[in-house]
């Protein structure tokens, strides 16, 4: 019998990078499941086009989750599926959902670099080259979030709503 373990015998992955791994899993779905409910009170005030954006947005975190779910038990590992809760429900206007989004992406990309750092100091170079796809992401995705920021701002007057409403919208067609 040689020095390998039996856990390593059973996954790639060491322990604290699976740990890590299922953390992320649980911010990806409260992710998703806070995006769902910005969407809700979107709607609800008749502002559609950031219905749908916001819409989108859950189904995407959704499956940046699934995709770490997948890398884990690709790789012989134990995915946890996560619990939400304590889900926002309750937004003044939209700006501050604006401004929610963009502070929650800050935050996610955030964990990524710590991820990144973490796993290259734990000589997981194959996870650390599976986290830089999230990066480029989150790259895209303050990109998005600060946009909707500059729309909402330039184009502030009561009669401009439903214009924001529809250039809010129309981010999810453009690059
Ligand atoms: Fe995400
Ligand atoms: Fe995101």
């Amino acid at each position: 019998m040689n020095s390998t373990s039996i856990l390593r015998q059973k996954t790639s992955l060491q322990e604290s990078v699976q740990e890590i791994l299922n953390q992320q899993m649980a911010v990806e779905a409260h992710s998703s499941a806070l995006y769902l409910s910005m969407s809700a009170w979107c709607y609800a005030q008749g502002l559609r086009g950031t219905g749908e954006f916001f819409r989108k947005q859950a189904d995407e975190e959704r499956e940046h989750m699934m995709k770490i779910f997948n890398y884990i038990t690709h790789a012989g590992g134990l995915a946890v599926s996560p619990e939400t809760s304590n889900i926002e429900r309750n937004f003044t206007d939209l700006r501050s959902i604006l401004v929610m989004s963009l502070e929650q992406e800050i935050q996610i990309t955030e964990n990524f670099n710590k991820m990144t750092e973490h796993c290259q100091k734990a000589r997981d170079y194959q996870t650390a080259r599976f986290l830089q796809w999230y990066l480029d992401e989150q790259y895209e995705e303050e990109k998005q979030a600060r946009r909707c920021i500059e729309i909402f701002d330039q184009m502030n007057s009561k009669d401009a709503i439903f214009d924001i409403d529809r250039e809010i919208h129309d981010l999810k067609k453009k690059d």
